[in-house]
């Protein structure tokens, strides 16, 4: 498939990298053109690779990634331009987390509305889904990093998208367990869940962890 990366952090490499190595063309994508890290991202990655604007990756992909930093995601996703947005599938990994003062950071949203909210209510025709955003990215990709079995959640809006998202978690990430939370409501506590998450990673020392849910 054609994947749009928006994000040329750490995350959007990691899933991207991933991507290409499951035989999928990436286009990565920042605010300009010609981003050094995503030129760089490419070059390493392989003619499967590739960068441009927001809205350049956002038009080559068939299902498009989230991995902006969460204050900037409403206005990456403004640049990636609606027409090459609605109907499409995005997966929203992204955190709304103001580091502004310092660590830890604080939620920029929370309790009674949560970012993927705020990105589905900004592009209606968007099937917005979250999901892995309380993760380590290379546990993203590669969960058996976290040894047993454990769990992925997601939420949002369409059941065909979320679907299609239990697909590639399942499928191309090797998830084995995936608990749908409902509505993309549910992003306010897969968000509000990241304090916790930093908690535990500084008592564990590790970020290769996940949740397991136990019933
Ligand atoms: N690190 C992890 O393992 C991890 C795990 C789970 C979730 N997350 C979440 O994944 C997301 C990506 O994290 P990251 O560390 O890879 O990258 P990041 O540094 O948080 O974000 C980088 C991307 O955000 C874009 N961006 C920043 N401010 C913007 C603005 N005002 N308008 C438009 N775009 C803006 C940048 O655009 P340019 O390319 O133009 O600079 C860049 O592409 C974050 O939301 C983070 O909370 C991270």
């Amino acid at each position: 498939m054609n994947i749009g990366i928006l994000g040329t952090g750490i995350v959007g490499q990691t899933i991207g990298s991933a991507l290409v190595n499951l035989g999928h063309n990436v286009r990565m994508a920042s605010r300009t053109a010609d981003n050094p890290s995503a030129r760089a991202w490419t070059k390493v990655t392989g003619k499967e690779a590739s960068h441009g604007t927001f809205a350049e990756a956002a038009e080559f992909g068939e299902i498009l990634f989230n991995c902006t930093a969460g204050m900037g995601s409403l206005s990456a996703l403004q640049f990636a331009k609606t027409a090459n947005l609605n109907y499409k599938v995005l997966i929203d990994v992204a955190n709304p987390l103001d580091y502004s003062r310092g660590t830890p950071p604080t939620l920029t949203v929370c309790n009674t509305d949560s970012l993927g909210e705020q990105i589905q209510r900004a592009h209606p025709l968007l099937n917005v889904v979250k999901t892995l955003n309380y993760l380590n990215c290379d546990v993203m990709v590669h969960p058996h990093r976290v040894a047993g079995s454990h769990d992925a959640f997601i939420c949002g809006n369409n059941a065909n998208a979320k679907a299609t998202v239990t697909l590639i978690l399942m499928e191309w990430f090797g998830w084995s367990s995936v608990i749908d939370l409902g509505d993309i409501s549910a992003s306010r506590g897969m968000e509000m869940v990241i304090p916790f998450w930093l908690s535990l990673r500084n008592k564990l020392g590790t970020t290769d962890f996940n949740f397991k849910i136990a019933k």
